[in-house]
């Protein structure tokens, strides 16, 4: 269908489905061994109801908002997804230039299919990027990955956490991933690994394991970067990376794609939202320690609670994909085009006009726990 009649995120997913290699369909639609998490990402935004406000002069609303510092048009960024040139030949060049165009950040992942360079060359001057890193068994890759990020201008470091190990994606192991092409991943130096595992676990295997909470301390000493953990799932790594003063956490976990049975990020921003003012007396949205959510968001409304609850913004990741693999570079600017209307009205709707105005009180959360 003619990109007009696409109406919202969910849209492009279906298109996604018919038009996109088979492959490039499943490993960006795939999850974690029986998907539950992954459709508990969604399920659990169903579960928070609004308490609009009336009668608040919504004549202008404004959905800008800042992340880590740096303006944004929306409470929300581009988050990290490895191999975008299966689903275009333009890769994550497309979600960079979208990005300038419309006022959101990028953040650009170790494993993209378009060099680290390339990705920050299309970027406008001044446009702010961050950084997804895999940390290396080799910490003098990660060293110089990491220095050469800040050198060109990076401010946030996002470092995933939830992947000592690629979880098993089955959709995507089915498909015997050949990569024809071995500059297909450019940065990792990825040769000679096992390919009957899916594109996933092909790419994966220089990740560390070993990655522990000591680490941090060093990745201090070697770059001055904003660090955020990406991937923390409960209120007690939360408080540590608090006690750590890093600037931030993402309560994630991975798209569904590693632990099944991982909770959904915005059920866990409610716990670690409830402890940290708990134990650290914090309250959010706090602009030293900045928490975000990702996973299954697929509408304003999904953004809007994230951001009542405390968020300061949320991740959005298949969409993209799946918005410039059917339509190509008009895809993905029609998805945030999408997304900017989805705001605007319903900020006139909840009665808030402005992001700071998007409080507690205007969500029922009170059922987000199912178990
Ligand atoms: C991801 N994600 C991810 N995260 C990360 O830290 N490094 C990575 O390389 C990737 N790669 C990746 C590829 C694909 C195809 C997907 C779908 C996801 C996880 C991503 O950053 C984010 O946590 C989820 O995508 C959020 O869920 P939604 O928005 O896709 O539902």
């Amino acid at each position: 269908p003619p990109l007009d009649e696409i109406l919202n995120l969910h849209d492009f997913e279906a298109i996604a489905r018919q038009v996109m290699p088979e492959k490039a369909w499943a490993y960006y639609s795939s999850a974690a061994d029986d998907e539950i998490t992954n459709r508990e990402n969604h399920a659990a935004y169903h579960r928070i109801w609004f308490r609009p406000r009336v009668l608040r002069d919504v004549t202008k609303v404004d959905w800008s908002t800042t992340i880590l510092g740096h303006k944004s048009s929306m409470p929300l960024y581009i988050t990290a997804t490895a191999l975008g040139k299966l689903g275009h030949p333009e890769g994550e060049k497309i979600l960079t230039k979208a990005a300038a165009k419309h006022g959101v950040i990028q953040m650009i992942p170790t494993l993209a299919s378009c060099s680290f360079d390339e990705l920050i060359d299309a970027a406008e001057p001044g446009q702010v990027q961050f950084f997804q890193l895999y940390v290396n068994k080799d910490r003098n890759v990660t060293k110089r990955l990491v220095q050469h990020a800040e050198k060109r201008g990076i401010t946030g470091l996002f470092i995933t956490v939830d992947a000592p190990q690629l979880g098993r994606r089955e959709k995507d192991m089915r498909m015997k991933f050949e990569a024809e092409d071995p500059s297909e991943v450019k940065q990792t130096g990825a040769k000679g690994v096992d390919r009957s595992q899916g594109a996933a676990r092909a790419i994966s295997s220089f990740i560390d394991p070993g990655l522990n909470w000591n680490d941090l301390k060093w990745f201090k000493s070697i770059t001055d970067m904003t660090l955020i953990l990406k991937g923390v799932q409960c209120w007690e790594d939360a408080l540590e990376a608090y006690d750590l003063n890093l600037a931030g956490v993402v309560l994630s976990n991975h798209g569904g794609r590693q632990l099944d049975f991982a909770r959904s990020g915005i059920e866990v921003l409610v716990e670690v939202v409830e402890k940290l003012k708990e134990k650290r007396g914090v309250t959010f949205p706090n602009e030293k320690f900045q928490l975000f959510v990702d996973g299954g968001v697929r509408r304003a409304t999904d953004i809007l609670k994230a951001v009542a609850l405390g968020a300061t913004a949320v991740g959005v990741g298949r969409p993209f994909l799946y918005a410039y693999s059917s339509y190509g570079p008009e895809g993905m600017d029609k998805a945030l085009q999408i997304l900017h209307d989805e705001f605007e009205m319903n900020l006139r709707l909840l009665g808030a006009p402005t992001i700071k105005d998007v409080v507690p009180s205007m969500v029922d959360a009170s059922n987000i726990h199912t178990h």
